[in-house]
């Protein structure tokens, strides 16, 4: 038997040069509340034109690319095309605008960003040492409430799925560090009997965390902290600590700052999950954790994306035991565990 030469082609090459147009394709599609009027029974080129307030040439551009991208699945086939079409799963749990799953917000959260990426080449060369705090250097009351209310459409599921994940029975205080909106905090408290929570993050933050916490009827199990976690000093008396989607907005040595105060303040016996964007332990993908950290450059932070490996360095210089990583999201999020020693 012979081996077949793999022959080299341009198309991997070519799909990525215009990658772009993906994106654009896809808020639109948002913009335009495609995946709504579906679900609410527009499934032709006819009735979706209609419902978009756009010509039918335009509706059926759109929905062939929707189709072609599997974010539209056809619902019958008449020989010459799909005649009527449905919502991809995700689409109809998370992008119909009437949903209280509705995570719209998340997926255009960076799109004021598109600009800035298409001058990357200049943020690259670069040579000026970068600001510490990034995106959150000037932080404002109304600038958090526009940001938080992307992350909250999306925090909520993670929540949910730390709840799911984690079990905190028995456990009397959380710590959630740059918790944002509240979003983990929420979920724990209401999941947990007994459980209180302290959201410790920047001040113009946590008036907005507070607006959250009213909004979910839990003010009175969660407190907020404004204060910086690398610069103040963290509250002391918990017996758990979240820190989740913020790893790479710092550099090791930040990190490694923060898993050691979360270390010192924690009670004895006390445990530490830090959710992250993750490089795999061999620094090869995911490319979404890769993003993450290259976002960064355009922040004008110094924060870059981290391995698995260096996550469990952090837990163990600090002191943690049984220090592991868990996959969190598939391609997203591991979260890193450990335990202060009783
Ligand atoms: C991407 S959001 C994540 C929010 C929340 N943990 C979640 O998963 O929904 C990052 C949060 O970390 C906060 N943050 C970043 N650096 C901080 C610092 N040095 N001190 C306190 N909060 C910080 C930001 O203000 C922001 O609310």
């Amino acid at each position: 038997m012979t081996d077949t030469p793999t022959r080299v082609d341009t198309t991997r090459l070519q799909h990525l040069a215009r990658g772009y147009t993906e994106t654009a394709v896809f808020y639109a599609a948002i913009d335009l509340d495609l995946f709504s009027h579906v679900s609410q029974g527009a499934t032709d080129i006819d009735a979706l034109a209609d419902a978009m307030s756009i010509t039918m040439l335009n509706a059926e551009r759109l929905v062939v690319v929707c189709l072609a991208l599997g974010l539209l699945e056809p619902d019958d086939t008449s020989g010459n095309g799909p005649s009527r079409v449905r919502n991809a799963a995700d689409c109809e749990k998370y992008l119909v605008s009437t949903s209280d799953r509705y995570a719209g917000a998340w997926m255009t959260f960076t799109r004021r960003e598109t600009g800035d990426w298409f001058d990357l080449t200049e943020s690259l060369r670069d040579l000026e040492p970068p600001a510490t705090l990034g995106i959150y250097s000037d932080m404002t009351v109304e600038r958090a409430r526009r940001y938080h209310a992307a992350t909250y459409s999306i925090g909520m599921g993670a929540g949910r799925r730390f709840c799911r994940h984690v079990d905190l029975t028995g456990r009397r205080h959380l710590l959630d560090l740059g918790g944002g909106s509240g979003a983990y905090s929420i979920n724990a408290v209401k999941t947990f009997e007994g459980l209180r929570a302290t959201v410790l993050d920047l001040p113009p933050v946590t008036v907005v965390t507070q607006e959250y916490l009213e909004q979910n009827g839990v003010s009175d199990l969660v407190d907020t902290v404004g204060g910086d976690f690398i610069a103040d000093p963290l509250p002391t008396g918990c017996d758990v600590a979240v820190m989740a989607s913020n790893l790479p907005i710092y550099d090791a040595e930040r990190i490694q700052l923060v898993v050691q105060k979360t270390f010192d303040a924690l009670e004895p016996g006390g445990e530490m999950h830090l959710v992250g964007e993750t490089l795999n332990a061999d620094g090869v993908g995911p490319v979404d954790a890769a993003m993450w950290g290259m976002a960064e450059v355009l922040y004008g932070s110094g924060g870059r994306a981290h391995t698995s490996t260096e996550c469990i360095g952090y837990f163990e210089s600090a002191g943690f035991a049984d220090v592991h990583n868990v996959e969190f999201i598939r391609g997203t999020l591991t979260r890193t565990v450990g335990t202060k020693p009783a």
